[in-house]
């Protein structure tokens, strides 16, 4: 297996409240590895991750927010810029979420520009793929992750490639309590991999970070992780939890 750092990365969605991330964060900060062992971040609610950035400085953990805005500035009341994000020390962020795209009508073509629009400001997207459960139940492929994938990337340059993780989520496994089978995201991973050496190049594929999502789970994630294809875990409701984000974060190492 080519040698990829590891990536943990907690979604805590809309869940955790100010007194609850300072807690969590207290309790992990001086416990999690360097970042040329595993790499760890945690994505929260907009309003807390200044706080986030200037709690974890003396910590390995990146802060990553859940979404952003595809242009730089201007009149879209309610959103949160990328240049914002970049000043308050966010490093990642989330886009295309599953959630996203069910909820707030994201698509294919709005995930591109905010995909541009991170890059553009210094940050690194963690593109998140889904796989339609239909089609799974019937096909039980990821061709559909695999056409997101060469969307969400339309335009990306081979410089920029190198800044961006791909996260494989099945809509089923979210928050369901039933991940994928270490097989079945293996296989996923593996296609999506592929479409990169195909877009890009098979050497500049073997660089890029792909990530399983979908119910992992500090029992599931060793099986998940020694796949050839998978990376690292995107963690909803296990990393609430501070002890299970420690172990996930062990069990990638
Ligand atoms: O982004 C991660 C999330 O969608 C997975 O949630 O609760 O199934 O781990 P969960």
């Amino acid at each position: 297996k080519t040698r990829r750092i590891p990536f943990v990365v907690a979604n805590w969605k809309i869940n955790k409240l100010q007194s609850e991330i300072a807690e969590f964060l207290d309790n992990v900060n001086s416990k999690v590895p360097s970042q040329t062992v595993v790499e760890t971040g945690i994505a929260a609610q907009d309003l807390f991750l200044a706080d986030m950035v200037r709690a974890t400085q003396d910590s390995p953990i990146h802060i990553v927010a859940e979404n952003v805005h595809w242009e730089d500035a201007g009149a879209y009341t309610g959103e949160t810029s990328p240049r914002a994000l970049k000043d308050i020390g966010a490093t990642y962020v989330l886009i295309g979420h599953f959630e996203r795209r069910k909820f707030f009508n994201e698509n294919d073509s709005t995930v591109n520009l905010k995909v541009m629009a991170a890059l553009r400001n210094g940050l690194r997207p963690i593109i998140d793929v889904d796989e339609d459960m239909s089609k799974y139940a019937q096909f039980m492929d990821a061709e559909p992750s695999v056409a997101q994938v060469a969307s969400a990337l339309a335009g990306v340059s081979v410089d920029q490639i190198r800044n961006i993780t791909i996260a494989y989520e099945p809509t089923w496994a979210i928050g369901s309590g039933e991940a994928a089978t270490s097989e079945q995201a293996q296989k996923a991973a593996h296609l999506i991999r592929q479409t990169l050496a195909k877009l890009y190049s098979p050497v500049i594929a073997e660089q890029v970070r792909i990530l399983y999502g979908g119910s992992v789970t500090p029992d599931n994630a060793s099986a998940l992780l020694q796949q050839p294809d998978i990376d690292g875990v995107l963690v909803g409701t296990a990393a609430l939890d501070p002890v299970k984000f420690l172990e996930l974060i062990n069990i990638a190492k």
